[in-house]
């Protein structure tokens, strides 16, 4: 998979060297490059910004240099016979939300490109243009504001890179992580079984699977009821086990039409 970051603060991805992603880079299982904006500039001062159209605060960057570096990246990565055009991702507070659903669909792209904007954020224009040689998708990291799309492509990088096969040594952990199956993840322990006066739960130590599997289903259900109910509503229970309804149901949830209800809500009333 082949990763290209347009950006004119190259140094700010540097992280995506280390760890994880570097040592996937370095055995070729990822292509990352970073392109510094300013290159593709033409004037003497290597301009990227300019006043809003219609006044208002803050620089808006520029079409032409952005226009030449996205041009040059389609050409330098021509698809091959039947191949994908490439996704150009912006990163921009006004974008659709960045969710591990989002991230599992960008894993199957072969070229992904990022355009970290500035500022107030690209000419429009950009994105309309550019809409001829990429699949364009502005995407937000959340409900906040950065001064800048670096830090929410590092974010989507890793997040996307992670789940190309090979780049995380143990499948398996991306099989329990939470959002995986719309879940919080269960609490985790390590050695010592106490510490601090504090003790592991002891099913934990009992060496009984299945137990442990029921242990942490049900403590995945209680996170996620307290600190995000809204990803519990939107779940499918229908298949739940009598055990998990149970759990649900100490949690205040009724199953109706393979939902969650809050007991109260009316449609858990009919039920
Ligand atoms: N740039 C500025 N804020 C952002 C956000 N929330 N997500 C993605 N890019 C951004």
């Amino acid at each position: 998979m082949r990763f290209d970051v347009v950006s004119i603060f190259p140094e700010y991805l540097a992280p995506l060297e280390l760890s994880l992603i570097g040592k996937a880079r370095t055995d070729g299982l990822l292509e990352l490059a970073v392109h510094d904006l300013r290159a593709y500039t033409t004037d003497r001062h290597r301009t990227v910004d300019d006043t809003p159209y219609g006044g208002g605060a803050g620089m808006v960057m520029k079409p032409e240099p952005w226009a030449q570096a996205l041009t040059e990246i389609a050409a330098a990565t021509p698809a091959g016979p039947g191949g994908r055009r490439p996704t150009l991702i912006v990163p921009s507070p006004a974008g659709e939300v960045f969710t591990q659903k989002l991230a599992y669909e960008l894993a199957e792209e072969e070229h992904l490109v990022f355009a970290a904007g500035r500022y107030e954020g690209i000419d429009e224009r950009v994105l309309d243009w550019a809409a001829e040689q990429y699949t364009v998708r502005p995407i937000s990291l959340g409900d906040y504001v950065l001064n800048g799309g670096e830090v929410a492509v590092l974010a989507m990088v890793e997040a996307i890179a992670r789940l190309v096969p090979g780049v995380v040594g143990n499948p398996e952990s991306l099989i329990e992580e939470s959002h995986a199956d719309g879940l919080l993840e269960y609490p985790v322990y390590t050695k010592p079984s106490t510490w601090r006066d504090r003790a592991v739960p002891e099913v934990l130590l009992s060496g009984n699977h299945g137990k442990i599997a029921k242990f942490r289903k049900e403590h995945q259900l209680r996170r996620t009821a307290a600190r995000r109910p809204d990803l519990l509503e939107r779940l499918d229970v229908a298949n739940f086990s009598k055990t998990d309804r149970n759990v649900l149901w100490d949690l205040g949830y009724a199953v109706v039409d393979g939902r969650a209800v809050l007991r109260g809500d009316d449609r858990a009333e009919n039920d």
